[in-house]
């Protein structure tokens, strides 16, 4: 008797009588029981691989705000897609950090045939064709005020930009990608991307589309990375989604599948959960999530001071995404997963 115990009264129920019997603890009890009734599982058929390109050769640069994330120059990234094939991962996509002096106000050099990115899937596929090429249609790593669009008197302009973006799918996927991902967020980019790809032959070339993109803080290690953070004056709210708001989101991703699209993606990851279950619930289709990069970094430094197990965090992390009805992720983790999975 502490000083806690209710003085006097004797316990009122049992647990059995609370629970009516049920014991939920009982499949608990063992690992192989555990195994038996696990509902989900991350497999490396889940896994995408966001990949960085930068000019040059022989290059592999560290990105300092995402710890074992780096630049690959086109001969060394083509390396690593062909060490993702042997890991099993289905698909990579490719960002570009192109030379400032490259970068304009219209993003004029994701018209060039023979720009980073098409280099790089061309490079790639005729190493590597068994693997899944995903390229991003976005004018970001193009433009010199790191908007993802073409801006004119302080406005992203809807129309101008989505022919441009049109344009640059056909040529990325003349160049050999199978799933243009549109993460512009662009009003009717996605039926003027399937129109312009259908009008130069490439039915079989897929859209993924990034339909809930949201005006996220958790994009800051990524803009690192493809050099645009020092760049972007303002913020994406005009065109990227509120993060309040979740009706929207459906309304964007129906519209996109109403355009076209063959599989939606949520982005960022883990604090959208509920918009990945929502979506997959409504529509029933491929469903996809990017685990960004501030969600990498995040992980990585908490590993790297020893305040939380980084391997298991990982494990974790893309398992929920499973559980929250997704189809695959795009995560920069892919290959250390991919390792782990297989071992
Ligand atoms: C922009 C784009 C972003 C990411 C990929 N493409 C967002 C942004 O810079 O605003 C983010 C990816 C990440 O954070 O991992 N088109």
């Amino acid at each position: 008797m502490n000083k806690f115990s209710r003085l006097g009264s004797e316990p009122i129920r049992s647990v059995d009588e609370i629970t009516g019997g049920r014991r939920l603890r009982r499949m608990r009890r063992a690992d192989w029981s555990r195994r038996l009734v696990r509902e989900n599982h991350l497999r490396v058929d889940d896994l995408i691989w966001p990949i960085f390109l930068v000019e040059g050769q022989g290059r592999r640069e560290p990105v300092d705000a995402m710890p074992g994330v780096f630049r690959y120059s086109v001969d060394l990234a083509v390396r690593e897609a062909e060490r993702a094939a042997k890991l099993g991962i289905p698909a990579i996509a490719t960002f570009p950090n192109i030379g400032l002096e490259k970068r304009d106000a219209t993003g004029s050099v994701i018209l060039d045939p023979d720009n980073l990115i098409n280099q790089a899937s061309r490079a790639i596929k005729a190493a590597v064709p068994e693997i899944g090429m995903i390229t991003d249609v976005a004018l970001d790593p193009f433009t010199s005020h790191g908007h993802d669009g073409i801006l004119r008197g302080g406005v992203i302009v809807n129309d101008e930009t989505v022919a441009q973006v049109a344009q640059a799918a056909v040529l990325q996927a003349a160049a050999g990608a199978d799933i243009i991902a549109p993460s512009e967020m662009m009003d009717g980019r996605v039926g003027a991307i399937r129109d312009a790809l259908d009008a130069a032959g490439f039915q079989d070339v897929a859209i993924m589309s990034y339909a809930t993109k949201f005006a996220s803080v958790f994009y800051g290690p990524y803009r690192e990375a493809i050099g645009t953070g020092g760049l972007l004056k303002g913020d994406k709210k005009t065109y990227y989604l509120d993060p309040a708001n979740s009706d929207e989101a459906v309304r964007e991703a129906e519209q996109d599948l109403l355009e076209g699209a063959d599989m939606l993606m949520v982005k960022p990851g883990l604090p959208y959960l509920d918009i990945i279950q929502r979506l997959k619930e409504e529509f029933a289709v491929p469903t996809f999530a990017y685990h960004v990069s501030g969600e990498y970094s995040m992980i990585k430094a908490a590993a790297a001071n020893g305040w939380i197990d980084g391997e298991r965090a990982m494990l974790e992390s893309l398992l929920a995404f499973k559980r929250a009805g997704c189809d695959g992720i795009l995560t920069y983790f892919a290959p250390e997963v991919a390792e782990r999975l297989r071992s």
